[in-house]
């Protein structure tokens, strides 16, 4: 059953968009490229959490603590992707890690509690993206915090 899932999400991903930015040269700023098309409800909520995620990294980078705006984390269970391949049965448990992960950020008291919750963060950005989105996976690993 699992691998199933697993051969089936390999397929989606090979078959389908997500794709713009898989291989352009590494970009140094989080600069989007300019798009014809609308963009869906989600992929404007991923923009949105991955704008929050450079900011909450360049806040902690610099020793501060950073909040974390989770209206849009719950939206994103519901919102329309552009192909609705892109989200399927794997997705709303990512989406459930993903939110549990962005708690632990908004409950950090302290930096270095708040960069390993951020880092597990990203680490759940990836592990979805993976498996719906691998395009933009090398921009989100930009986030981490080493
Ligand atoms: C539960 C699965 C899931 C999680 C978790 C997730 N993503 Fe996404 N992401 C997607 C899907 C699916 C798309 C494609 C959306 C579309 O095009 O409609 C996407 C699209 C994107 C895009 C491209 C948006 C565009 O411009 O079209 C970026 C950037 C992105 N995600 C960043 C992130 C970051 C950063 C995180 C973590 C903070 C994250 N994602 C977490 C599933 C996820």
């Amino acid at each position: 059953m699992k691998s199933k899932l697993i051969i089936l999400s390999l397929l989606l991903s090979m078959m389908y968009a997500c794709t713009p930015t898989q291989d352009s040269p590494d970009v140094v700023a989080p600069v989007w490229s300019p798009e014809v098309d609308q963009p869906s409800e989600l992929a404007v909520i991923m923009r949105a959490i991955h704008q929050e995620g450079i900011d909450r990294k360049a806040s902690l980078e610099k020793g501060m603590l950073s909040t974390a705006n989770s209206s849009l984390i719950f939206d994103m269970i519901t919102a329309q992707p552009t192909e609705p391949h892109m989200v399927g049965p794997a997705f709303e448990p990512h989406a459930q890690g993903f939110i549990y992960s962005y708690s632990e950020i908004a409950s950090a008291t302290s930096v270095p509690a708040q960069i390993e919750a951020h880092n597990n963060l990203v680490k759940s950005c990836v592990a979805c993206h993976m498996n719906f989105c691998q395009g933009p996976i090398s921009r989100i690993e930009k986030l981490y915090i080493h």
